[in-house]
């Protein structure tokens, strides 16, 4: 195997206030019910208005920064992978810089909907290996409360606020490490999930518009067809995977895709339930939560898989 850069540790942080489902038909036409059954999320973490994504993904940051083991000095990349930024400009990744007090390398933001933090990882990963960072801070950080119609229940109910991060270093002993990731993306299906506000459109942040239905169609056969062709490149086996870290948008897809894939559901990391769709910070948030739970070991392999807006998808196989 050819490995590249390698995961040193990781961080999550979630907001204290939390939504059960049953809060929710207090004023919508919805029930615990039906979000549970359809999506299998029970609750969602909400950021204080005070809180920007800055907050949460600093938050992230400074945990993946401890857990790595390594002097925030040695960071040189911060890649922040989001779609609702504390401004238009300057970047988010920016302003987390600031607060961290790093003097030294570049940070900038990413924007690739759900699949933002795949996105964030495979530059990353080639930013290290073309030796033009050492160490790289990838965050996924959403505050997707603020872009949601809370009258609108065929989103509102699907989403939740938070951030993940990882550190990614070089591994001079090769024997872990990211060993592939794919990119995709096909603007024809960009109206299928779009937020109806931009700084060029209507100057407004805008309100999440999806055509779930749709949208779950292309999340099973895209998602397979990108894990299938990844291993196949890496002469892996489906069987050779320990664990997968999907994209957390619904549980129902989650497992769809592992059964067409033919790999065990009980090889599906979900938190889906707790912290329901956060974007782009889903997986590194899962991520974060299994190491946690020791769930996810050294050695392990290891697939992210995501899919969203655009539509952008993708995956990344790595022995961990
Ligand atoms: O993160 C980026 C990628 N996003 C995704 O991958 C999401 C993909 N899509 C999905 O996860 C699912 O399509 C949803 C969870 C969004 C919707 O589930 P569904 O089983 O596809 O439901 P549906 O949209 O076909 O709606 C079924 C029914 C409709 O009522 P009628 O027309 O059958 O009377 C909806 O109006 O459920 C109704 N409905 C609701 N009912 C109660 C829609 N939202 C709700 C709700 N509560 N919150």
């Amino acid at each position: 195997m050819n490995f590249s850069s390698y995961i040193l540790g990781c961080g999550s942080y979630l907001p204290k206030k939390i939504i059960k489902n049953n809060e929710l038909p207090k004023k919508l036409k919805t029930s615990d019910e039906w979000i549970k059954t359809r999506t299998g999320i029970r609750q969602r973490h909400i950021a204080d208005k005070k809180q920007f994504n800055s907050d949460l993904g600093f938050e992230a940051a400074q945990k993946a920064i401890k857990n790595s083991q390594i002097s925030i000095s040695n960071i040189d990349l911060i890649i922040v992978a989001t779609s609702t930024p504390d401004h238009t400009f300057p970047s988010t990744a920016t302003k987390i810089q600031g607060k961290l007090g790093i003097k030294k390398g570049f940070a900038f933001d990413i924007q690739a909907a759900c699949s933002g933090f795949i996105y964030a990882l495979s530059v990353a990963d080639n930013y290290i290996v073309n030796n033009q960072a050492k160490n790289a801070l990838v965050i996924g950080s959403e505050v997707f409360s603020r872009i949601l119609d809370w009258n609108d229940r065929s989103t509102c109910v699907l989403f939740g606020d938070g951030a993940g991060a990882i550190v990614l270093g070089k591994n001079k002993k090769k024997n872990s490490g990211i060993i592939s990731t794919e990119l995709y993306s096909d603007g024809r299906h960009y109206d299928l999930l779009y937020v109806n506000g931009g700084v060029a459109t209507n100057q407004k942040a805008g309100y999440v518009k999806m055509k779930g239905k749709e949208v779950f169609k292309h999340a099973v056969q895209k998602l397979v067809s990108c894990i299938e062709i990844s291993l196949k490149k890496n002469n892996l086996k489906k069987n050779d995977i320990d664990w997968i870290v999907p994209h957390q948008a619904n549980k129902r897809i989650m497992d769809m895709t592992a059964v067409k894939l033919g790999v065990s559901k009980d090889k599906v990391l979900a938190t889906v339930d707790k912290y329901a769709n956060t974007s782009s910070a889903s997986i590194p948030l899962t991520l974060d939560y299994a190491v946690k739970k020791k769930i996810i070991k050294r050695g392990d392999i290891v697939v992210f898989e995501a899919i969203g807006g655009g539509l952008t998808w993708g995956c990344s196989i790595m022995k961990y």
